[in-house]
């Protein structure tokens, strides 16, 4: 069992994502998963439950205010409590980042708003902090439901075919190939003949170099990480020769 805890000011935004993703309602049923949203607001001993004030030192915007996030946090805080903070300055959320979560047992995801949490938050709670990409959002609402979709997808159970993810994008470090279902011609577009030849092999290969391509196409980066087998640099050679007619792929070979 996997427990998400999202400590945020809008605690519908979670709510609502969960009743409509099917994996995670059904990791929920399974008791395989617990998704908790607690708005840190209820934490505020404030006469106007404030939950923010003015920065020191001056600048553009609020800053949410120590007290009633940490008393939040520390409520429900036991010893194998990961806590993490979404934050446009954490680590870039990836897919091995998303398997080494699915390993916990309680996750603590720190949602702020308007300029930020005040530093003392991060200074006393620790954990660590995590982005979603090189971009700033109002909240960090939709970074935590990232975290949530992305980690849940590895815990056993949750998926319809829990193998299907061990074929898409990222599982063996290259990007997925296309897929396609009825009809078999659509706009004059057929679906590829190998697909319909029943020649599991031939399937196989076609899916491996197809990945290939798009990998080539849309992250070259993502090559240099793997070590390719010789079907694979095979594979990769016709690609280049095909999409750059056979002049040198300068990201690939740099
Ligand atoms: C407007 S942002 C604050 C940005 C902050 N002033 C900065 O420049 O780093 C408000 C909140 O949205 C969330 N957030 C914004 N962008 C994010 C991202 N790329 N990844 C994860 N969380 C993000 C964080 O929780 C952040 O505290």
């Amino acid at each position: 069992m996997l427990r998400f805890k999202v400590f945020t000011l809008v605690p519908d935004l979670i709510s609502a994502y969960i009743e409509s993703a099917m994996p995670l309602k059904r990791g929920i049923q399974k008791n395989l998963l617990e998704i908790q949203a607690v708005n840190f607001r209820d934490f505020s001993e404030d006469r106007h439950k404030k939950v923010d004030d003015t920065a020191y030192g001056g600048g553009p915007g609020m800053v949410i205010k120590p007290e009633p996030l940490i008393k939040a946090v520390e409520t429900y805080q036991t010893p194998k409590t990961r806590i993490i903070f979404m934050d446009p300055k954490g680590q870039k959320l990836d897919h091995d980042l998303a398997k080494n979560l699915s390993r916990e047992e309680e996750i603590f995801l720190i949602c702020g708003k308007y300029e930020g949490i005040d530093q003392r938050v991060y200074d006393i709670l620790g954990g660590e902090m995590i982005s979603l990409g090189d971009f700033v959002m109002t909240g960090g609402e939709l970074s935590a439901l990232a975290v949530i979709d992305s980690t849940s997808r590895f815990i056993e159970g949750t998926m319809d075919s829990f193998e299907s993810k061990d074929e898409e994008s990222f599982s063996e470090g290259l990007l997925e190939y296309p897929h396609y279902t009825r009809p078999l011609v659509f706009r004059e577009k057929k679906v590829p003949d190998v697909l319909l030849s029943g020649h599991h092999e031939n399937i196989r290969q076609w899916k491996l170099k197809n990945s290939l391509k798009n990998t080539i196409k849309n992250r070259p980066e993502l090559l240099k990480l793997l070590n390719l087998k010789d079907l694979e640099t095979g594979f990769v050679k016709e690609i280049i020769k095909e999409l750059y007619n056979g002049n040198k792929c300068r990201t690939i070979n740099s």
